[in-house]
Formats: C-alpha cells, structure tokens, sequence
C-alpha cells in the first residue's frame, strides 16, 4: 500500500505517522541525530543545512517542549523560523485550515510544522498540497488529537537507544492514559517496527484502547506485574482535558493503582530508565522523588528532542 509520507523513490516526504514507516527510514533518523546532539557545545550552535528554507510553526493547541525545540531546531539549522500566533491569527475570524494554508504558502513556506486537536488535520494538509501539486512543501506532524506524535517518538526512541544501545533485547512499559495519548500510539510503533520483544501497556480498562492489544503489546491492569523486570519505564500524563465524563474515581486513587513511586520503580531492573514526555502531573503519575530522581531521564529527552527535529527536518528539506 502506498505511504502517503514517502515520495516515489521511497524517501520521506512529510513526517506524518510513525505507523508503516520503515524501520531503515526510522533508523536513518536516529543516525542522523547523532551529530546533531553536539552542535549544543559549539560556540557557534548552528549548520547551514536549511539555509533560505522558510519554517511554519502552526500549532493551534498549546505546546512548550514540542514548539520551542522545533524552532530551536530549525534555527539550528539555519532556517527562517515563522511562528504563527494561532490566538491573534485569522483562523479566530472563520479562516478554514487550508486557507491559512494555501496564504501562508503564498508566502513561500517550505515547511509546516503543525500540531492541532483533530486527528488527520497534518494529513490533511499534506493531501491538499499534493492534489494541488505542491508537494515539495513538507508537512510534520507535532502532534494530532489522539492520533500520533511521530517526532516524540523518535525523540523517545533516540533516548531509549542512548541508555539502553539495543532495542531487541528490551522490556518497556508504557503506563497510564494511553487511551488519549497520541505519545503512547506513535512510541508503540516505533518499539515494534525496531523489534522491541516486549512491550507492555499498564493502566486501568477505561483507559486503554479495546483494541491495544492488537498492536502487538502486552496489556497489564495491576501495575507491580507489568513494572516487574523492566528496563524502560514511560509514563503517561493523565489528560484530564480529553476525557469525556468520568474514567477515574479520582486523581488520588489514580496515584495510589498506577502513580509510580521509588518503592514500585524497585520492582523494575536495577538500572531502568524512567521516561516521561511532558507535561507531568506530579502527584498524580509519578511522584517528585522518581520524576527528580537519579533512574529520570525525562530532561535529556527535551534535549535529544532538539536533535531529532534537526534530523527530520534536514532530512525533509536539507540542502
Ligand atoms: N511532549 C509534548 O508534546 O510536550 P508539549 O505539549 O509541551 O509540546
């Protein structure tokens, strides 16, 4: 079946799901942020590799770690950095999303870089481009409804190789909300497509998919079976503002079944890794002493974020 994010040849066009994509592409990616981590300890911090490219930021839901790294990223990469301002933007007077689009290529964008609540809407810009035969412009998709966040789970991916080298000998945990979470979806993809043998999903059944299973996980309800013997453990942020009608008696039962403290981390390897993509809740999935704790590598994964987004971006669009 065609991917509508590879071109002709098979190379990445846009960066829309990491579902279906090719465990070399997902590794070229991985590769090419490598060197790219460095660049941070340069006096001059900066490549010439997007240089004359001009970068839309378009991010209609908020955003700390996903928008500030991807504009730090192209800068780094010597782009033209636009961010629009979706609160004072024409989009709040009936603009459709693909007239902003087509004004802001009338602009000469080269790149959108979109996060937005409904799931499909990156897809949907980039069908548009490419039925009106635009598609030299790429489209990243920084997050869509609860769809997928394919950058966060390279940067997710990029971090777990770092600590852990291999992914095929490899236990992960996934826990929490992963009903709403488009973190989880994209991760899952990316560990089973690199051939992670064992991923686990734990969380109560109202916040599970019915179907997880079927993407090749494991699905655990008690939290202590499904930690025991992990080398990577990923929490969730409980998206309280997804969740229509109530899926929990209350955030602190949450924190007593699923909240990971020091005394449920022993249950995993001696030397797991505790990841989480942000924003936390604190007190409600994990608890400060893990979250600042010495297994926590939830800060370098901001900064491999910017490394991976470089990587994307330079290879959608580098000279
Ligand atoms: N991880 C993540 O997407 O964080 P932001 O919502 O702050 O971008």
């Amino acid at each position: 079946m065609h991917n509508p994010q590879l071109n002709a040849d098979g190379e990445l066009q846009h960066l829309l799901t990491l579902e279906g994509l090719p465990a070399e592409i997902i590794g070229r990616i991985l590769d090419t942020a490598v060197p790219f981590v460095s660049i941070a300890e340069r006096d001059v911090k900066k490549v010439p590799l997007l240089r004359g490219k001009a970068v839309f930021n378009l991010f209609f839901e908020n955003s700390t770690r996903t928008r500030t790294t991807f504009e730090i990223a192209a800068k780094r990469l010597s782009a033209d950095v636009i961010n629009l301002n979706i609160g004072v933007s024409s989009t709040a007077k009936g603009e459709t999303l693909l007239d902003t689009i087509d004004n802001l290529v009338a602009m000469n964008a080269d790149m959108f870089i979109v996060r937005h609540g409904q799931s499909g809407a990156p897809h949907l810009i980039a069908q548009h481009l490419s039925a009106t035969n635009r598609s030299h412009i790429h489209v990243v998709n920084a997050g869509d409804g609860r769809h997928g966040h394919p950058t966060q789970g390279l940067l997710d991916l990029f971090t777990i190789r770092h600590y852990k080298r291999h992914f095929r000998e490899l236990t992960v945990a996934i826990v929490g909300d992963v009903l709403h979470s488009r973190v989880a979806r994209s991760l899952i993809h990316g560990l089973t497509t690199l051939g992670t043998p064992e991923v686990r999903v734990i969380g109560p059944q109202t916040l599970l998919p019915t179907a997880v299973a079927a993407l090749g996980v494991h699905v655990f309800h008690d939290m202590r079976q499904g930690l025991a013997g992990c080398d990577v453990v990923v929490m969730l942020r409980l998206q309280s503002e997804r969740m229509k009608g109530s899926l929990l008696p209350s955030a602190g039962e949450f924190f007593k079944h699923y909240g990971l403290t020091v005394e449920k981390l022993k249950l995993a390897k001696p030397d797991a890794i505790v990841m989480h993509p942000g924003p936390m809740n604190r007190g409600v999935e994990i608890d400060s002493a893990v979250a600042d704790g010495t297994h926590s590598v939830i800060l370098p994964q901001v900064t491999f974020g910017i490394a991976v987004r470089m990587a994307v971006m330079s290879i959608l669009a580098g000279n």
